[in-house]
């Protein structure tokens, strides 16, 4: 099994969707049995919540399941437990190395640096733009995929 957690600040916004869109993508290509995928955010302000409006809307709009998304937060053990750590940007990669008390760890990455664009995923949480979201998060869970098919399948 292939073990992929999404990791942005809140775990309502961005890394929900990105779970969301990422089992989709891996559905269709019939990996579900596969790759076991799950989000997570570094704070742990909307623990137990479900995503934000703004990301459920953009979901339903383009018929992604959003069943079984409720928010929780990142752990150390989530570094044993699964096998990508993918961060939707820098200021969540530097929250989770000050989690782990490391510089570095070789199972995390940024999202984007996986595409021709590498940056971070803006925050929609603060601009509002969903769809910008959307359209970066499945980019990066495109070029994430294939990652993965590479180096694992
Ligand atoms: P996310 O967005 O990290 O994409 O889920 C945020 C959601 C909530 C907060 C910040 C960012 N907040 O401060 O509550």
């Amino acid at each position: 099994m292939i073990r992929v957690l999404f990791v942005c600040l809140g775990n309502i916004c961005r890394s929900p969707m990105a779970e969301a869109l990422f089992k989709d993508l891996v559905k269709r290509e019939g990996l579900e049995d596969q790759i076991k995928i799950d989000s997570a955010g570094t704070g742990d302000w909307h623990v137990g919540e479900p995503p934000h409006e703004g990301t459920l809307k953009i979901l339903e709009k383009y018929e992604i399941d959003a069943t079984g998304l409720v928010g929780r937060q990142l752990t150390v053990d989530d570094f044993e437990a699964f096998d990508y750590i993918v961060a939707m940007d820098e200021s969540n990669i530097d929250n989770l190395y000050r989690m782990l008390n490391k510089p570095k760890h070789p199972k995390v990455m940024r999202l984007l640096d996986l595409t021709d664009e590498p940056k971070d995923v803006p925050d929609p949480y603060y601009t509002g733009n969903f769809e910008e979201t959307y359209e970066l998060v499945t980019n990066g869970c495109q070029a994430l995929l294939e990652k993965i098919k590479k180096e694992r399948l």
